[in-house]
């Protein structure tokens, strides 16, 4: 295993790096988990949650750098381990919080690839980068904290969603439990970047609008004026949100693992950087 790890490290060295700069644009805030291998990520930057049981979901999270660790090479790795029949597995929650400028574009984004296990052995594996409004922390519920799903995919497809949840469960302006979302396909499991961009350049809120993006490219969006109701645009897009990374196994969405899902390295998800960018 130490023998793995080192290799990895050094293989992966060829891919350190910051959040890149993009012009007009200011870096606010990243974490570009520069670490040595096998060490946790920040605790300045990330709470490790594990006292969560949602979705069905039926990972055990855990502390341990076995589930969460910084690869060495400027990645975090969150990796899936079934030990005795119990899956376990990692979530980071960031104690930071993007709030929106007024009148200005704020990009979130993170670069992400998965491990390079094949579609046929991640049946359950359901990874995700998004984002929670702060409020929940404070005791408002779900959805009306607000919630960005900037990428999750299951059972190892080359699909991504791209998913607002909002108002109130079921039904509302977001159609709970299924939100505003759109997919996409992605190429491969390397790398690649997933965003969503807050424009508030438009002072009526109606013409404002959230963004998502795969590599640039523009695959969903929703405006103010979809949503309709000042309030509920406000819960999503004039509020702080929190970062969340996470690997869960099983649940309502990708349904249970089967005799074929692979755990480990092979099925990880591996985060190079998360950043928060405004003009
Ligand atoms: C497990 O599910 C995957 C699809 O996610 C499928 O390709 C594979 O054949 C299944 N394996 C078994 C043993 O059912």
């Amino acid at each position: 295993m130490a023998a793995l790890v080192y290799l990895l490290a050094l293989s992966q060295a060829a891919w350190a790096w910051e959040a890149p700069t993009y012009p007009g644009f200011k870096l606010i805030w990243q974490d570009n988990f520069a670490g040595a291998a096998g060490a946790m990520p920040s605790s300045e930057n990330w709470d490790i949650v594990t006292d969560i049981s949602v979705n069905n979901e039926l990972q055990k999270y855990t502390t341990s750098n076995r589930n969460l660790q910084m690869s060495g090479g400027q990645t975090l790795q969150i990796v899936p381990w079934r030990e005795n029949g119990i899956w376990t597995s990692g979530r980071l929650e960031s104690k930071y919080t993007v709030t929106p400028e007024a009148g200005c574009l704020t990009i979130a984004e993170a670069q992400i690839r998965f491990g390079s296990n094949d579609g046929g052995s991640k049946q359950g594996m359901w990874p995700a980068f998004w984002m929670l409004g702060d409020s929940i922390r404070s005791g408002t519920g779900w959805p009306e904290c607000g919630e960005i799903d900037i990428l999750e995919t299951v059972n190892g497809e080359l699909e991504g969603f791209g998913t607002l949840h909002c108002d109130v469960f079921p039904g509302g302006v977001c159609n709970e439990p299924n939100g505003r979302g759109h997919t996409v396909s992605f190429p491969d499991q390397e790398w690649h970047t997933w965003r969503v961009t807050w424009d508030l350049q438009d002072a009526d809120w109606r013409g404002q609008s959230i963004a998502w993006f795969r590599d640039g490219e523009q695959f969903h969006e929703v405006t103010g004026a979809d949503i309709g109701v000042e309030g509920v645009w406000s819960s999503v897009a004039h509020s702080p949100m929190f970062f969340i990374l996470n690997m869960a196994v099983g649940g309502n969405l990708p349904g249970d693992p089967n005799d074929s899902t692979k755990d480990g390295y092979g099925s990880m998800m591996e985060v190079g950087y998360v950043a928060h960018y405004t003009q």
